[in-house]
């Protein structure tokens, strides 16, 4: 009978916006089993949840089966676990369609259409505990989440497990493309291409091809106040989530009643489907900073490359990036190509010496003697130029806490809207002072540091100053939330070019879309111009790409800020190139991954907010390949002149990455276009309206 009901509710679900189905009165009669279904809204995907023994999930695309019954649950240090013995007792049904806008984005109207499905559990015994669990559907893929009510014997709590698994069939036919968990480089790692059965521990967005070719990504949303989910492989195909623990051992320090962050599986039959998804934002709360009009997209250039290359220090010397008069030389160039920002690393004391093992030493207030902040300030206003800020903590958070308020006080005062941070430290090594003075190692993404990262967040949005954070918490969205929150790095970003071992290979950035781009936008920090500062060849730390592959990571690469990351001077040499930086812009009305495989290559439209320009950029690994793809994207009812930035005939990246061709052609939508990429290469265009 119990089943019967079920199934009436949940036919009934077309036409009932809500059902509440108060199963208390049959909840005494629950001895058997149930399964509840809830399904996308074109059907496609079913989960099908179940309270056999355990509680478990399984999820469905049409006839595939994409997750196989897995598990749900946690444990508590104190308190009985919610798992075994726990039975369906009560079910709440919504569906939702209708769109919202983000100030800044990749689009700006996002459609969020989904059914969604509370399920309570509970046990058939007086004062037993329950949990809820809410399970949101998507054409795209799913999301459910724990939500734990305030309860007799609930009151603090500490996680010390989550049961909840992700279990695929077949792990050997399926292909990964992963990072490592828990490393001593946080996110920063070359990805792996394995099949799952050889992934250990890996980060999310944790991205897998199955057998049949649907493709996947696990992934989490709205990360708050909680620690960060990795998955490890329990054994082969149960991939389970493994939260950073504390430093002493906890996974996650909160109170009843409390929400954990959304986990997420996205699934398209293709690649380029994941890159259309807007689960993750559609999972995440509205904004809650109201009127942001002051976070403001934009490009900059800065004084940065130099010391990574080694012909500037951030430290006091003879060869100090961060003076006066190289910020107002830098100022200057800003201002002749309407870059909008400068930012000045190695400003502030604490650099010299071993900053990096030693976050104490750093002063947010205090600059070097040849460097003066109302000076540059005053003379970036005069041109329109802001000077964007730098806090790097070298991962000692109470030291950087205890001037916060103080720095960002002192950046509002001159005019700095937007400042990047850092947290510079091996993964586990973030020192923090607790409340008795003793000093604590955590990890970036434990629970600890996901609060410090957003408390710099809400704290700079009190100055109204927009945080780019480096050595950060992964984005899962909050962008949505606290749109101050305008980029992080999180994944090898071009630094690794200048004098990682090895620098980011050819297939680097046709794997980040598909994998750390699901969460959001990067400051990779693109367009190096000058290849070859340490000579061309396979072997020399290089961007190991062509010229017109780093036009290409400005489209491919979403951020509403995005870096014109070389030495002035080599834009000079070559205006021509450097106009596409000029040209394209950080903030877009509508985007469109039109092509790609991942690891292989891919390809991006996008167009830009107020204006009728659109923007390609497509990208190959180390194999030189021909992309055809039609132009459906432009508007029917103009015409446009495409400026190409390609590979020339003979371009290859390791002795050949600068032979470039630009050229015009007048096109329309019914048009396609086929370029020639060579091994790493790449094409920028603009498609500029004409009529
Ligand atoms: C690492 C950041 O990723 C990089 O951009 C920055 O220059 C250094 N830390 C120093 O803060
Ligand atoms: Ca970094």
């Amino acid at each position: 009978m119990l089943i019967a009901i079920l199934l009436i509710a949940l036919l009934l679900e077309v036409n009932v916006k809500k059902i509440i189905i108060s199963v208390a009165l049959l909840c005494s009669l629950a001895t058997n089993a149930q399964s509840v279904k809830v399904s996308s809204p074109d059907g496609k995907i079913v989960v099908t949840i179940n309270d056999e023994q355990k509680p478990s999930y399984q999820i469905n695309l049409e006839n595939e089966t994409i997750i196989m019954p897995s598990r749900l649950g946690m444990a508590f240090k104190k308190v009985a676990s919610f798992g075994d013995g726990f039975k369906i007792q009560s079910l709440s049904k919504n569906s939702v369609n209708n769109s919202w806008q983000l100030p800044w984005g990749e689009r700006q109207t996002v459609q969020d259409n989904h059914n969604e499905l509370l399920i309570t559990f509970g046990k058939n015994r007086i004062n037993a505990n329950t949990f809820n669990l809410r399970f949101r559907v998507f054409n795209d893929g799913v999301g459910f989440r724990y939500e734990v009510p305030k309860q007799q014997g609930l009151l603090d709590v500490e996680i010390t497990n989550e049961f909840t698994e992700f279990t695929i069939a077949k792990p050997k036919q399926a292909t990964a493309w992963w990072i490592p968990a828990r490393g001593w480089n946080r996110y920063e790692y070359v990805y792996n291409t394995t099949d799952v059965e050889t992934v250990d521990r890996a980060h999310t967005p944790f991205t897998f091809k199955l057998d049949s070719g649907t493709h996947v990504s696990i992934h989490e949303a709205a990360l708050v106040d909680y620690a960060a989910m990795t998955i490890n492989q329990k054994r082969p195909g149960i991939l389970k989530a493994d939260l950073t623990p504390w430093s002493d051992g906890v996974l996650v320090k909160t109170k009843t009643d409390f929400k954990s962050p959304w986990r997420t599986i996205q699934i398209s039959k293709d690649a380029v489907g994941l890159l259309n998804s807007n689960l993750i934002l559609n999972l995440n709360e509205p904004n809650k900073l109201g009127d942001v009009s002051w976070v403001k997209p934009g490009k900059y250039v800065g004084i940065w490359w130099g010391m990574h290359i080694n012909t500037n220090t951030w430290g006091s010397g003879d060869i100090h990036g961060a003076t006066t008069s190289e910020t107002k030389r830098y100022m200057d160039f800003a201002a002749e190509h309407s870059f909008s920002g400068v930012l000045v690393e190695g400003w502030n004391i604490g650099w010299d010496g071993d900053w990096y093992n030693n976050g104490d030493v750093f002063n947010f207030t205090k600059a070097y003697d040849d460097f003066d902040l109302k000076e540059v300030t005053t003379y970036g206003a005069s041109k329109g130029v802001r000077l964007i800020g730098h806090h790097e903590t070298s991962g000692n958070v109470t030291n950087y806490r205890n001037q916060m308020s103080d720095a960002f006080a002192l950046y509002e005062q001159h005019g700095v809207t937007q400042v990047k941070t850092g947290y510079v430290t091996d993964g586990g090594d973030i020192k923090r002072i607790d409340e008795n003075g003793i000093i604590r190692k955590e990890w970036h993404d434990g629970q600890f540091m996901v609060n410090e990262y957003l408390h710099s967040v809400t704290e700079a949005a009190k100055h109204e100053i927009s945080i780019n954070t480096h050595e950060p918490i992964k984005d899962t969205g909050l962008r949505r939330t606290y749109p101050n929150w305008i980029a992080r790095e999180g994944a090898r970003g071009q630094e690794f070019n200048a004098w990682g071992t090895p620098p980011n290979p050819p297939e680097h950035t046709t794997i980040l879309p598909f994998t750390r781009m699901l969460a959001g936008p990067m400051d990779f920090t693109p367009g190096i111009f000058d290849l070859g500062f340490n000579g061309l060849g396979a072997d020399t730390n290089r961007p190991q790409t062509t010229l017109a592959k780093q036009l290409a990571l400005y489209v491919v690469l979403y951020s509403p800020i995005q870096m014109a990351a070389d030495l002035p001077k080599n834009y000079q040499a070559n205006l021509a190139a450097f106009q596409f930086i000029k040209d394209v812009p950080t903030d877009w009305q509508e985007s469109k991954a039109i092509a790609g495989e991942v690891g292989e290559y891919v390809v991006f439209a996008r167009q830009e907010r107020h204006g009728d320009d659109w923007y390609v950029g497509a990208l190959t690994d180390e194999n030189a390949r021909e992309l055809t793809f039609k132009l459906s994207f432009l508007d029917k009812n103009k015409k446009y002149q495409a400026q190409i930035y390609r590979d020339g005939k003979n371009a290859e990246w390791i002795n050949n990455p600068y032979e470039m061709i630009i050229e015009d052609k007048n096109v329309s939508f019914s048009d396609s276009l086929t370029i020639p990429l060579a091994t790493s290469g790449g094409v920028a265009i603009r498609f500029k309206a004409l009529n």
